[in-house]
């Protein structure tokens, strides 16, 4: 296996939160698909006892609040409601899932003036209340995003996460371990850079259980190795695509992966998560927000953890950060 190397992990740095905390609150702006189908896995998952929703369009929220509340009665209590930026300020989790989706043949950067818009206006309304919990960025594209958020919420760095490839990884492991018939969870691989066309994946530390993962595909299929990982990187780099093409919209698997999220915060979980984060001179990168893993707990982003990479990998890591960069600096993030 080639070398690998590793960059120190860095701390956040520990900030006071402005209010009380409301620990079983969420926000959710942004009641489409994405939204609805995160407020309805959040009701399930019962890490909340209040939910809002907001939208421009104030009856959808209203009838999604609805909706998912009449689920309660099968679940655990729960009150959701349509609300109003007034509602944030208190909120454990604020997650934004307002803007555009792709459209067939759409890439995610597509959508990042559209969104861009979107996100002065709710950020303003965030600034202006001193909101008190970690602000969750799904819109896409949620790298540009993140880093939009982190210059403009006025929050710390710490308190601004990304979705990022939270759910690739999800994708990831789950096909790997259909392929090799082995428990998803099982599988510790991870999806790092954008969230969108320029990933990678960290194949030079993925395992099974701790036998290298190209070992395991030794003991458990026939055929080309390379081939085998070239097969999946394409299934999972080109998933949303596959999903959009047949069904216009993906949400499902966005709202598992931000119930995680969700739960290492509320649960100050520790866990270790693959979320968009700004870089700061990690394998030479800076000044934009991709995903690596970090320490996700109570406070947000607590130590990123840069993971050890060959020199492919922290080659491809780099161009991921050129695309999204270039990206970066098209972007007027001046507010009116
Ligand atoms: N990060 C991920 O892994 C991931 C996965 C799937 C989708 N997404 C992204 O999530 C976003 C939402 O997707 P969707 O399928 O739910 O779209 P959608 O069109 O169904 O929903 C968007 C919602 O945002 C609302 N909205 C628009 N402007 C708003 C504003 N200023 N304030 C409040 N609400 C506003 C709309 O009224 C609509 O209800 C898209 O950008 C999509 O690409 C991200």
């Amino acid at each position: 296996m080639a070398q690998t190397t590793s960059p120190t992990p860095t701390p956040a740095p520990k900030l006071a939160l402005p209010h009380p905390v409301n620990d079983r609150k969420v926000a959710i702006i942004g009641c489409g698909f994405v939204g609805s189908a995160t407020g309805f896995a959040l009701m399930q998952s019962g890490l909340f006892s209040e939910i809002v929703l907001i939208d421009v369009d104030h009856e959808r929220a209203e009838g999604e609040a609805l909706d998912i509340s009449h689920g309660t009665a099968f679940a655990s209590p729960c009150e959701i409601y349509a609300g109003t930026y007034d509602d944030i300020a208190d909120a454990a989790i604020i997650i934004i899932t307002a803007g555009a989706n792709q459209k067939p043949g759409e890439t995610r950067i597509d959508l990042v003036n559209k969104n861009v818009q979107i996100f002065k206006g709710i950020l303003s309304e965030i600034r202006s209340r001193s909101c008190a919990g970690v602000l969750l960025v799904v819109a896409n594209p949620v790298d540009i995003l993140t880093h939009v958020c982190v210059e403009l919420s006025g929050l710390p760095e710490h308190r601004v996460i990304g979705s990022g490839t939270v759910l690739d990884t999800g994708r990831l492991k789950h096909i790997i371990g259909e392929r090799l018939d082995v428990d998803p969870r099982n599988v510790h691989a991870r999806i790092l850079g954008e969230h969108g066309d320029s990933e990678l994946i960290a194949w030079s530390s993925a395992h099974v259980a701790g036998i290298p993962l190209e070992d395991f595909y030794n003991m458990r299929a026939n055929g080309s190795y390379e081939e085998f990982r070239k097969e999946i990187s394409d299934i999972v780099r080109n998933a949303a695509y596959e999903i959009i093409r047949k069904k216009h919209a993906t949400y499902y698997g966005i709202a598992m992966a931000v119930t995680r999220i969700c739960g290492a915060i509320v649960r100050d979980e520790k866990s270790v998560l693959s979320i968009s984060n700004t870089m700061h001179g990690e394998y030479g990168i800076k000044d934009v927000a991709l995903s690596t893993p970090c320490i996700v707990g109570k406070s947000g982003i607590e130590v990123r953890m840069p993971p050890s990479l060959n020199y492919r990998e922290q080659c491809e890591l780099k161009e991921s950060a050129r695309a999204l960069q270039e990206v970066i600096a098209s972007l007027d993030l001046s507010i009116e």
